[in-house]
């Protein structure tokens, strides 16, 4: 298979999923799935949604669904980089498509960790105010790239959240953006 169609038929199949309404359940269970067999393969991202920067951790839009029910974004992690403890506000999936990351969750008020996980390639995590919003993914590893491929419950680049102080845990306000500011990439990537 070429590396243009896995991402074309992870969108199919996933817009395919999205159009039957599905509950938050099974959006994780059946969209978890597709997104596992996506990440399952590394041959299929073009390297301009892979590139790393060093002073801070990419985010490049791959797709986003035209009605904004759920978007599908690439994140390049350089060596040591991580994120703010942040949220999302809306549901989301992390699939780790090359290297591996650590993910630490917190909770509570104040704000406390709770726990943390590493995230080998090929495993699939799961975010959402209903299951555990709040995080810091930092890339696993200090001496190589690590690439994740992320499946949210809106067009994630504009949507307002928050990150937290992590010695208060007070919250600000902030919108994400994306690397690759403009219009989503699937086409260019399909005509490749
Ligand atoms: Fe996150």
């Amino acid at each position: 298979m070429s590396q243009p169609a896995r991402l074309h038929d992870f969108i199919t199949a996933f817009t395919r999923l999205i159009d039957t309404g599905p509950e938050e359940e099974r959006i994780f269970s059946e969209g978890g799935a597709l997104l596992a067999d996506l990440v399952a393969h590394d041959d299929w991202l073009p390297a301009a949604y892979a590139g790393t920067e060093p002073e801070r951790y990419q985010q490049y839009l791959l797709y986003c669904d035209p009605t904004e029910r759920f978007c599908v974004v690439s994140f390049a992690w350089g060596p040591g980089q991580s994120t703010p403890i942040h949220d999302h506000t809306v549901w989301g999936m992390v699939g780790v498509l090359r290297g591996g990351e650590v993910c630490e969750e917190f909770a509570g008020t104040p704000l406390r960790p709770s726990c943390s996980h590493p995230l080998a390639a090929g495993a699939v995590d799961l975010v959402s105010p209903r299951v555990g919003d709040v995080h810091r993914v930092s890339n696993a590893f200090s001496d190589r790239d690590s690439i994740s491929i992320h499946v949210y419950g809106g067009d994630i680049g504009k949507v307002q959240r928050h990150v937290f102080d992590p010695v208060t845990g007070a919250a600000s306000s902030f919108v994400s953006g994306y690397a690759n500011a403009g219009a989503p990439a699937l086409v260019r990537i399909i005509d490749a």
